[in-house]
């Protein structure tokens, strides 16, 4: 079932939907038209209380100021492009530069502040929505004009998918994500970082200390990002290593071991449980990327219902071609030609 309404308005007046998809099992998620945001993810529980277990905000000023692209669909290019400059087919380009002289997750307009044309597709069983945008040539200064879908699907198996189709005029480079931050005791209930993870990633790509990858693949043996075991998030937050000082905390891309180029099918690829294990949240995925990120530089954020977010308070597994990919040839391409069609698929389950 799907239930829309309106959230609140964008400074020139244009309304902001809500739809919230709930499935049979009570489990409902709210998504914005504002930059597909995933506002509020509700799990039932035994003591009849639904536990939020995304990190959001109130209203769409919220949104609009703040620069942690909370629950946001983020494009063209998740993650950073060192200094926001690359070439395509010989060409160079450059495009808007956002965080340290790097362009951010798209550059300063990105797609998580734009109205997507919206419309439901299913309200029945496993509802879905559908949302659309076309990002003109030069927007943000990368080439092409590009036509985007997004099908969030809520399922009865308790998965969130998330479909990314993508075409475009002219070639030019693609990679989206979604930036939502989870906190499977609640958005309001302190960090998260008592939850344990696992990444099944036998490699990950070092930065430095601009966040910028170096462009190696390097082996996580004997290293805090050996994740394949679940290990307590306090563990590698606490662990001794350049990395992590650089990012204080993790903010690092992981290779995926289950990546299998052009697969449409979503793969295993990482899960959290919580401190008392009542929930597990796993992340299935195509791309050949996971940047898990742990809120580092949260201070004091009024949240939903006046919630303070501090450091480590919600955990995002933003699935992603590598970062900077444009400028790494030993990096999965990035490039999308006018004959191709992006396809991307998450999925985000909740055990409970
Ligand atoms: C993450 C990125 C972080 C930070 C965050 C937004 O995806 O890796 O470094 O910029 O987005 O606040």
């Amino acid at each position: 079932m799907i239930t829309q309404s309106v959230f609140g308005s964008m400074p020139d007046g244009t309304a902001v939907e809500q739809f919230c998809l709930t499935n049979n099992n009570g489990v409902s998620v709210e998504i914005l038209n504002l930059g597909g945001i995933i506002r509020r993810w509700l799990i039932p529980n035994d003591k009849k209380q639904d536990i939020d277990i995304v990190l959001g905000f109130d209203s769409v000023a919220d949104y609009l100021i703040d620069d942690s692209y909370l629950g946001a669909l983020v494009g063209r290019y998740a993650n950073r492009i060192d200094r926001g400059k690359f070439t395509l087919d010989g060409i160079d380009f450059r495009t808007d530069t956002n965080q340290n002289d790097n362009c951010l997750h798209g550059g300063s307009q990105g797609f998580n502040n734009k109205i997507w044309q919206s419309s439901i597709l299913s309200n029945d069983v496993n509802p879905a929505i559908l949302l659309q945008l076309q990002s003109p040539d030069g927007d943000q200064g990368f080439p092409g004009k590009i036509w985007c879908k997004v099908i969030y699907t809520l399922t009865e198996q308790n998965r969130l998918k998330i479909e990314y189709f993508a075409s475009c005029d002219q070639t030019t480079i693609y990679n989206p994500t979604n930036h939502s931050y989870f906190n499977l005791s609640g958005h309001n209930d302190g960090p998260a970082s008592s939850h344990s993870i696992q990444v099944l990633a036998s490699h990950f790509t070092p930065t430095d200390e601009r966040a910028i990858p170096t462009g190696e693949i390097k082996e996580v043996d004997n290293s805090p990002f050996d994740l394949r075991p679940l290990t307590p998030i306090k563990q590698v937050l606490g662990a001794e290593h350049q990395q992590l000082k650089f990012a204080n905390g993790l903010d690092h891309n992981f290779c995926l071991d289950a990546y299998q180029p052009d697969s449409k099918l979503a793969s295993y690829a990482a899960k959290m449980v919580s401190e008392n294990k009542n929930l597990v949240l796993k992340v299935y995925t195509n791309m050949p990327g996971l940047q898990i990120f742990t809120a580092n530089h949260f201070d004091n954020k009024t949240g939903k219902n006046d919630a303070c977010y501090q450091a480590h308070q919600g955990v995002c597994f933003e699935t992603q071609l590598y970062p900077d990919s444009p400028n790494h040839s030993n990096f999965p391409s990035a490039t999308l030609r006018p004959n191709q069609e992006f396809y991307g698929l998450t999925e985000y389950e909740v055990l409970f």
